[in-house]
């Protein structure tokens, strides 16, 4: 007999695993649903209130009730991307009882989310950044508009600004010349490297560092593990399938039996916020400066609750995306052994006046290096819509009306390849695009739109608090690489993929796993 016990084990992992069960289920209810009243959804656009009013296109791949949440596929920017190219630059998906408009023109993102900020700057409720990972909407990345929110920013700002991260300079030199210690050490124990782990261990440690004055010491240090498997479970419960009710009012009582907000409780409850209470407990008393002693000490005065969803917005924030934009970045340069001699070349010739390796400060004495970090987050962007935004009330842009409550996102990947904003080959990898746009990816992403180098930290009043310190980060890693390495494929016919992605792999875009060989150059002017 099925029990209930059975019947909910039976059905957690069907939910879970995204068993093809699902769908069918679902498809069942909602038809029974619809049937019942004897309408078949077609994605009709509501009706014009304005002649010059233009209607948002729909693709037409949907299903009755649940929409277009299973017409992703595995790669949902891809598909997206190619809805696009059908229908054009803003286009409206059903997601089941809410609506996506997701926008793939720059000028028109810039408009939505910069122009309309004021309106357009709130985030979309979903079960788990509202209710658990934000302990109720606090911080900053899940949090909206008004006074906690600006409070938490402006703190945000204030410790992660240039002059605060010059505090962290020597640290952020450490962890990346370990980084590529590690990297040549698995090469030649192993005879190659798959650098995914080795790159969370590095940019975890150093936004840890910043936040909580420690770091870890090594890929398979307990604590470290644990910090990541934190990082991965919330980024699992923050992925659409694991948000259903949110979407599908009608399946509530499966996510019920499934246990689905009764394991984010505990996760957060349990598992997340003792660890996190604790690492703030243990930073206060740490030599030395860190971001929980400055939100004590500048006068920032946040709460303790906030404080703690702050630091976790820092860890998780400032990994998994570091990580993601790193392994792209190492996996696009084994394609191209030319491109790594010309980048190696110019980093000695800096050496070699200098006697060191350049800072982040001397950036423009090595433009191939900025520019070859820009574009490989152009050509293979970090995540695939950013973080998602949504307008308090209904806005007209462009002559579109963007409904009260839905949710508005960048498509990140043909945003990229946009030829009005890309006008040279946009498909194609071309360093050389950024040549003359040196300027800091911060600088460029609070600028005018014309020079905005790439969108993956997002727009507007939201746009990543964390950008300098990002590409410090990415400059100090990728510099310590070429100065001391080449990277070459494990063999003449298996290079990394970097045509496709990881599949179902939540709100980053990762690579597939690759293996490489980190190879020491026997002509580095640098050694540790
Ligand atoms: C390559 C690295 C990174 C990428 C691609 C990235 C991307 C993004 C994006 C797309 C957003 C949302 C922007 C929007 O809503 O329009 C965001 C927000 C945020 N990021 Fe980053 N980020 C990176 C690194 C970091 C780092 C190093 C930190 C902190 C240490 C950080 C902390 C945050 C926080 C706290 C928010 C929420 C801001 C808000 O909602 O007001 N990020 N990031």
């Amino acid at each position: 007999m099925l029990t209930l016990t059975n019947f909910q084990e039976r059905f957690q992992k069907s939910f879970f695993d995204k068993d093809p069960i699902l769908p069918v289920i679902t498809v069942a209810a909602a038809a029974t649903l619809i049937y019942s009243t004897c309408k078949f959804i077609s994605y009709k656009q509501p009706q014009k209130q304005n002649t010059a009013l233009k209607e948002i296109p729909s693709p037409k791949c949907g299903y009755p009730y649940i929409g277009h949440m299973w017409s992703f596929g595995p790669l949902p920017g891809k598909t997206i991307s190619e809805w696009h190219r059908d229908l054009g630059p803003i286009i409206k998906l059903k997601m089941g009882v809410r609506t996506w408009i997701v926008c793939d023109d720059p000028e028109l993102a810039h408009r939505i989310f910069v122009t309309h900020g004021a309106d357009t700057s709130y985030r979309p409720y979903t079960t788990y950044s509202n209710k658990y990972f934000s302990n109720g909407a606090r911080g900053i990345a899940f949090s909206q508009p008004g006074k906690h929110w600006d409070k938490s920013r402006a703190a945000a700002l204030s410790v992660l600004a240039p002059k605060k991260i010059k505090n962290y300079l020597d640290s952020i030199h450490r962890e990346t010349s370990d980084l590529v210690t590690r990297l040549l050490e698995s090469t030649e124990k192993n005879g190659y490297t798959d650098p995914y782990k080795h790159n969370e261990l590095c940019f975890l440690n150093v936004v840890f560092k910043i936040a909580y004055g420690r770091s870890f010491d090594a890929i398979d240090d307990p604590e470290f593990l644990q910090v990541i498997d934190m990082i991965e479970t919330s980024m699992k419960f923050l992925a659409l399938e694991k948000d259903k009710p949110n979407f599908l009012p009608i399946v509530a009582i499966f996510d019920y039996f499934a246990g689905t907000q009764a394991k984010m409780k505990h996760f957060t409850d349990v598992v997340r916020n003792p660890a996190f209470t604790r690492f703030a407990e243990e930073a206060l008393l740490r030599d030395g400066p860190n971001v929980v002693k400055s939100l004590k000490e500048d006068g920032h005065n946040l709460p303790d609750e906030d404080a703690l969803v702050l630091l976790g917005d820092f860890i998780t924030g400032g990994t998994d995306t570091l990580s993601v934009t790193f392994s792209w970045n190492l996996a696009i340069m084994c394609h191209h052994p030319d491109l790594q001699e010309r980048v190696s070349h110019e980093i000695d010739k800096y050496i070699q006046v200098h006697g060191k390796l350049p800072t982040f400060d001397e950036r423009t004495q090595v433009p191939l290096c900025v520019s070859v970090l820009k574009e490989c987050m152009r050509y293979r962007p970090t995540t695939y819509f950013g973080l998602p935004h949504t307008a308090d009330r209904d806005i007209e842009v462009d002559g579109y009306i963007l409904p009260k409550g839905c949710t508005i996102i960048a498509n990140m990947d043909s945003i990229h390849k946009n030829p009005k904003h890309y006008p040279v080959h946009p498909e194609s990898f071309l360093p050389e695009r950024y040549m003359n746009n040196l300027k800091t990816m911060q600088a460029a992403a609070n600028g005018k739109l014309d020079q905005r180098d790439h969108f993956n930290f997002g727009f507007g009043r939201r746009l990543c608090p964390g950008t300098y310190l990002a590409e410090v980060e990415l400059f100090n890693a990728f510099v310590q690489v070429f100065a001391r390495c080449k990277i070459e494929p494990i063999s003449e016919d298996e290079y990394p993929n970097i045509s496709t992605a990881r599949e179902n792999a939540g709100l980053n875009i990762l690579p597939p796993p690759y293996k490489v060989k980190f190879i020491k150059r026997k002509d580095a002017l640098i050694h540790v």
